[in-house]
């Protein structure tokens, strides 16, 4: 009896709970899905052969501007279901890049594609690829609801995708105030938002986490990180290293309008970095060096530490403990990315 009970409020509940998510998905508007794009693999990334083709392929790509080249025979790869975050220091030629990808400049030569075609040749480009590039590119007048269904209207997407991707975005409750009051990160989020209305396959956005705060950023790796998962090909830009960190599978370092790097954020690390050093403190520096062997590299840090690399934080503490020598302070330090990106654009930093 009792089990027959437990089964029925077990039962009970979860029909209630099923009842909840049913009604929290909303009804499809003209072949656009609300919100987040489908979830055919259940929330999984999507395995490689079933991406769809959201490729961006940038070759030989060049901006001259009045002699300077401000991209300078560029190459490099997008693929879908990635995170692919595009670091430079300021004045390397990022926005130039992105711009012509989404046909707002001219190359002077070099390509760019997306899924094999420029963008210009795209048919409906607005569901294929969307782009945030000017945060501001608003009329002040007007409030963000309508700005998003200006563009549905002139692209013949239904009026109401607006409202999806305002809530999407957060701004369901701003979505009538007129963009003149939005603040810096409010506006980044109507960028998002409009580059959202035709659901497309590619994202290509310029530091769109400017001057979003914690919350808002943590928000916005959420989203990117959702849309690859489910195979959507994300390119953005970004000075944030430490959120690159967190947010990108894949980086494209530029530098004076050249590829200074590509490949996994911990390809980059490693190969620009010192592998791990430790910082060590103690009054016996020459004993402790005898006693590590010739493995151990010892180079000063100042104020009489010492940074030790060649083995590792155990192998410097169990042979200091032996020898009976004293530390003060003992601390791993794990090469960073803003390390390797200083490295990597060192003396190409000059605005040009
Ligand atoms: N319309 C233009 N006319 C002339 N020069 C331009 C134009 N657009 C960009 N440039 C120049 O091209 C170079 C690259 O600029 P770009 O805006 O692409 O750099 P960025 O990497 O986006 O920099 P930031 O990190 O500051 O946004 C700069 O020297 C810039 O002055
Ligand atoms: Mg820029």
């Amino acid at each position: 009896m009792v089990v027959l009970l437990a089964a029925l409020v077990f039962g009970g509940l979860a029909w209630l709970i099923s009842r909840k998510r049913g009604a929290a998905t909303p009804a499809r508007i003209d072949g656009i899905p609300p919100g987040l794009p489908e979830r055919p693999f259940g929330g999984k990334p999507v395995p490689a052969g079933k991406l769809p083709d959201g490729r961006i392929v940038v070759s030989g790509l060049t901006k001259e501007y009045r002699g300077v080249k401000a991209v300078d025979n560029l190459s490099f790869v997008v693929e879908p279901g990635r995170v692919t975050g595009f670091l430079g220091p300021n004045g390397a030629g990022k926005t130039t890049t992105l711009r012509m990808l989404l046909n707002l400049a001219e190359p002077t030569s070099g390509t760019a594609t997306i899924g094999g075609i420029r963008y210009a040749d795209l048919d409906q480009p607005i569901r294929r690829v969307g782009g945030v590039l000017e945060a501001s590119a608003a009329h002040k007048g007007r409030t963000g609801r309508d700005h998003l269904r200006v563009i549905c209207q002139s692209a013949g997407i239904p009026l109401a995708r607006a409202d999806e991707v305002l809530e999407l975005v957060g701004l369901t409750v701003a979505g009538g105030r007129t963009f003149g009051a939005y603040s810096l990160g409010m506006r980044q989020r109507l960028g998002v938002a409009a580059a959202l209305l035709g659901d497309p396959q590619v994202l290509i956005l310029d530091e769109p986490a400017n001057g979003l705060d914690p919350e808002g950023t943590r928000w916005m790796r959420d989203l990117l990180r959702t849309l690859a998962a489910h195979g959507r090909t994300v390119l953005l830009s970004s000075h944030l290293l430490a959120e690159m960190n967190l947010l990108a599978d894949d980086l494209i370092i530029i530098a004076a309008g050249q590829l200074a790097a590509r490949g996994t954020v911990a390809s980059i690390v490693s190969s620009m970095t010192h592998g791990g050093r430790i910082l060590v403190r103690t009054p016996e520096t020459e004993k402790l060096a005898a006693v590590l062997g010739s493995d151990a590299v010892l180079t000063p840090a100042g104020d009489g530490d010492v940074y030790i690399t060649g083995v590792d934080a155990v192998a410097v503490g169990n042979a200091a403990q032996q020898a009976g020598i004293a530390i003060y302070q003992m601390v791993t330090e794990r090469p960073d990315l803003e390390a390797a990106f200083l490295k990597l654009t060192a003396g190409k930093a000059a605005i040009r």
